[in-house]
């Protein structure tokens, strides 16, 4: 697991999926979370040089000229803390960092230590001064496991205004989950020791789920986290890199990251792959949301009874990977114009037009 690229490396395709993810949930983030908040924290721990060797910027910039250049203008206290261990790296970000003119209201921290010891410093300080930590965006991207203990996350995530996104580094998690000097540093990084049970497990996609499924299970209950997300990256050998875990206690930040993940695989599969990415021969049919199993689920749960279009929308956003704005137009359309019906409108405001749902109207699955 040793890390031998050198100071700035070449970016890889899936590299550049996850800086549109987090590009495109921070243009969001960044307007709500400081229009409600006098001060916000972003987070990103384990920080890089902040460019790639063709002058990509790392995500240390990429937050920084969300911020910058967003149309909003953002009025609370940024606070922008970058954690970077190694000394090269380090130098590099904080001369880039400091190239950038910042607003009065900005400030951006580069710091040269270790993502571990560093925030359990600041979590240390905040509970000493028995002060409420600012809402904060906690972005985890290491190249390994040893050093992302979980009960960080859970520490962080006692503050339920703070979201995470991780990159859970299966493939290097699956390489040496039978190696004889690592299990506490697995107990640590799964804050269980129920990664024991899947050692013996032989079916390459089932280990690939249970070990997913376990850290989920874990974000969502020791770590009381309400939502989760999580998005498959995989390598051009066509294996699982890693998954990207977001956690979030708000419905509105949920909605934002599915919009984000969904902008990056169009065919809702949330997964990249560096094996069919080709940026000189783009795909000449655009992958389609799944329609037929969002209305599956829709039937599985509404089938006979009556319900307004904001419930409908509620159970679409926190309990399907589909978005709220994939069943109107698809799906409730459709089944009304279907022959004989299949929806029926029980309730809606006067003038509406046949296959529009707007606010207020319910409806009866038939
Ligand atoms: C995957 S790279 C980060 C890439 C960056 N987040 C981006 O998207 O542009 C991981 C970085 O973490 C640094 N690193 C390694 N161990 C660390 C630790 N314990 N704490 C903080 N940074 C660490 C590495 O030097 C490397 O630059």
């Amino acid at each position: 697991m040793a890390d031998r690229l050198p100071t700035i490396w070449k970016i890889d395709p899936h590299t550049q999926a996850k800086h549109i993810i987090l590009k495109r949930y921070l243009d969001a983030w960044l307007p709500i979370m400081t229009r409600w908040h006098g001060r916000v924290l972003y987070i990103d721990g384990f920080a890089g040089p902040g460019k790639y060797q063709e002058g990509e910027d790392g995500s240390p910039i990429i937050a920084l000229k969300s911020a910058l250049h967003h149309k909003a203008s953002l009025k609370a206290e940024l606070v922008f803390l970058f954690v970077e261990a190694v000394s090269e790296r380090y130098l590099h970000l904080d001369g880039l960092v400091k190239e950038m003119p910042l607003p009065r209201n900005f400030t951006a921290k580069t710091i040269h230590g270790k993502f571990d010891e560093t925030v359990t410093g600041l979590l240390n300080y905040v509970d000493e001064q028995k002060v409420r930590l600012a809402p904060a965006f906690v972005f985890i991207d290491p190249f390994g496991f040893s050093h992302t203990p979980f009960t960080l996350i859970q520490r962080f995530m006692t503050n339920p205004r703070c979201e995470v996104l991780i990159t859970f580094m299966y493939e290097a998690i699956n390489r040496f989950i039978d190696h004889p000097e690592l299990p506490e540093t697995y107990d640590a990084l799964f804050g269980t020791n129920k990664w024991r049970e899947v050692v013996s497990e032989t079916n390459p996609a089932e280990r690939r789920r249970r070990i997913h499924d376990i850290y989920k299970n874990q974000l969502e209950a020791p770590a009381g986290i309400k939502y989760i997300r999580s998005f498959e990256m995989i390598d051009s050998g066509n294996h699982t890199e890693y998954f990207l875990f977001f956690g979030t206690n708000s419905l509105t930040g949920l909605q934002k990251m599915k919009a984000a993940m969904w902008d990056v695989d169009k065919g809702g599969r949330f997964q990249f792959s560096d094996a069919t990415a080709n940026p000189n021969q783009p795909l000449l049919f655009e992958a389609e949301p799944n329609y037929a199993l969002l209305k599956k689920e829709l039937l599985g749960n509404f089938m006979g009874k009556e319900v307004s279009v904001e419930e409908i929308e509620g159970f679409v956003l926190a309990s399907t990977p589909f978005r709220e704005t994939h069943f109107k137009r698809q799906i409730l359309k459709p089944m009304e114009e279907a022959r004989p019906p299949q929806l029926k409108v029980i309730l809606a405001k006067p003038g509406r037009k046949r296959g529009n749902f707007p606010e207020g109207t319910r409806v009866k699955f038939l």
